[in-house]
């Protein structure tokens, strides 16, 4: 993870503005007894709420890379007595859980952040289960970003220029090997940063049939 987003995050993990842009965590279907990840999980919020979905017969991870976030995470499921999670510190470039072992992996806003963006697809394919599923919202950039923007790594972390458009992002989940990928909700365009925006929630199946 770059400099700017440790230091951005690490700023927000005491703040309780909002940093999510859709409802992945609302979509994914989540049901009792199954192991999810929330990549990106910032203060573990749909962590948690995942872990009461899945119910002691199932088990969430949240993986973030800042610090601050992670300790959040841990000390919100300590004070409420949450065992069926394990916040793990650590960078979605390579996921640290194993190959076919997650039934479903959700995500909030955390997509565009990532520079080796096809790399993640392919890792989040490689821990899912046949038959599972990823549930992610994020942004889409409705034109592609400058190039000014997206090597500034200020821009990048404020949640709009790492933005890759909507067919460029379609095609890394096709690529990375996943199908029947369905968009369950969208925005319309709106003003981010420098560039005009859209957020969407999108779920995709490892080996559907
Ligand atoms: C916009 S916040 C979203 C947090 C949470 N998903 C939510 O909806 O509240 C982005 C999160 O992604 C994490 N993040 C960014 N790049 C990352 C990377 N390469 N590896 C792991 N976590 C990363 C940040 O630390 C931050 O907590």
């Amino acid at each position: 993870m770059d400099d700017a987003i440790k230091v951005r995050y690490s700023r927000l993990a005491d703040e309780a503005c909002c940093l999510s842009c859709g409802g992945a965590m609302e979509k994914s279907g989540a049901s009792a007894g199954e192991v999810c990840v929330d990549l990106g999980s910032g203060r573990g919020t749909d962590v948690l709420r995942l872990a009461a979905a899945v119910g002691n017969g199932g088990f969430v991870y949240g993986i973030d890379a800042t610090p601050g976030m992670v300790e959040k995470g841990r000390s919100a499921a300590r004070k409420l007595g949450v065992e069926n999670v394990s916040f793990i510190h650590g960078e979605l470039e390579e996921i640290p859980l194993g190959s076919g072992s997650v039934n479903l992996v959700i995500s909030n806003c955390v997509i565009n952040h990532i520079a080796a963006k096809d790399a993640l697809w392919k890792e989040v394919f490689r821990i899912l289960r046949k038959g599972g599923r990823f549930v992610v919202s994020d942004i889409y950039s409705v034109y592609p970003v400058p190039s000014e923007y997206s090597s500034d790594p200020e821009a990048v972390a404020e949640c709009w220029a790492g933005a890759v458009t909507r067919d460029e992002y379609l095609g890394m989940l096709r690529d990375a090997g996943f199908d029947c990928i369905e968009i369950l909700e969208e925005s319309m365009p709106y003003r981010k940063g420098k560039i005009e925006a859209c957020s969407f929630t999108v779920r995709g199946y490892k080996n559907s049939t």
